[in-house]
């Protein structure tokens, strides 16, 4: 299926590593001019570098999306380079297991910081280009974990619910201005932040509540596919979703 993307421009946080970056390198296949933010420039450049040997277009710069200045200026180098902003993907997210016991308020705080109010932020920055151009939307990185409770992921589950619904009240609110706003809820995927999680000591038979009926990780091309899908005109008549893209974890 043609997304007819050709010409758009797409801005992608977390287009660094794993899910951000395989939504970055497919956008680009479908011929969208993709703008990669993230906070680990040497691998931003990396990607940029494969969309560019590709034939695509791309820019790298630096976002932190805690950070409202560096957020403003992300998008202000996006629009002074591509002249509009098409699509928004947030990608950028943190992870990791930890018991409630022992979660302490700063790691609260750094949780929500990045994946809930630097989605905010974003969107917030995003949204005076988005309500100028053509085909405008937002797609957010939710979880599953926004969807259902996990165990030892209290700051996660809060993060990523508050994703989703944020999401939803964007939809509500910017259907007549023609701006669509949806989420992705991937259940387990192969990426960094899954590898490097911390298990030791955790009741994996409480994990293995979040488990699919396979038992296998998705890929990050999984769920590029499903945001690619959602950047497109193909999805036009699709606002306010959130889709779970988990092996059937919370089927
Ligand atoms: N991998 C999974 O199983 C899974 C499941 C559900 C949801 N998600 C969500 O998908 C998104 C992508 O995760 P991933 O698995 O690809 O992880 P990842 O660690 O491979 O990528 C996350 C990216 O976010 C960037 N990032 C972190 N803090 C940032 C900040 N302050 N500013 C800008 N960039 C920042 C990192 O540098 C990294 O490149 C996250 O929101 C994550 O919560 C992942």
């Amino acid at each position: 299926m043609d997304l007819h993307l050709g010409g758009r421009v797409v801005a992608v946080t977390g287009a660094a590593s794993g899910i951000g970056r395989a939504t970055a390198l497919l956008l680009a296949a479908e011929g969208a001019h993709v703008a990669c933010l993230d906070v680990q420039e040497d691998a931003l450049r990396s990607v940029v570098h494969e969309i560019e040997q590709s034939g695509g277009t791309a820019l790298a710069h630096r976002l932190d999306v805690t950070d409202p200045a560096s957020v403003d200026a992300a998008i202000a180098a996006v629009v002074a380079r591509f002249g509009k902003l098409n699509t928004l993907v947030n990608a950028a997210g943190v992870g990791g297991m930890v018991q409630f016991a022992d979660l302490k308020l700063a790691e609260w705080n750094r949780v929500l910081a990045i994946n809930l109010t630097g989605t905010y932020l974003t969107c917030h920055a995003a949204l005076p280009h988005l309500l100028t151009a053509e085909g405008a939307s937002i797609v957010n990185i939710s979880s599953i974990a926004g969807l259902k409770g996990q165990a030892y992921s209290a700051a996660y589950c809060a993060s990523k619910g508050g994703v989703a619904l944020f999401t939803r009240a964007l939809a509500n609110e910017l259907a007549k201005k023609k701006v669509r706003a949806n989420a992705v809820c991937p259940g387990g995927v192969m990426t960094p932040l899954v590898a490097g999680m911390q298990l030791e000591g955790l009741d994996m038979d409480l994990i293995g509540r979040m488990q699919n009926p396979t038992f296998s990780l998705g890929q990050p091309g999984d769920v590029a596919n499903l945001i690619a899908y959602l950047a497109s005109d193909r999805a036009s008549y699709v606002t306010g979703a959130c889709y779970a893209i988990d092996g059937g974890a919370v089927a």
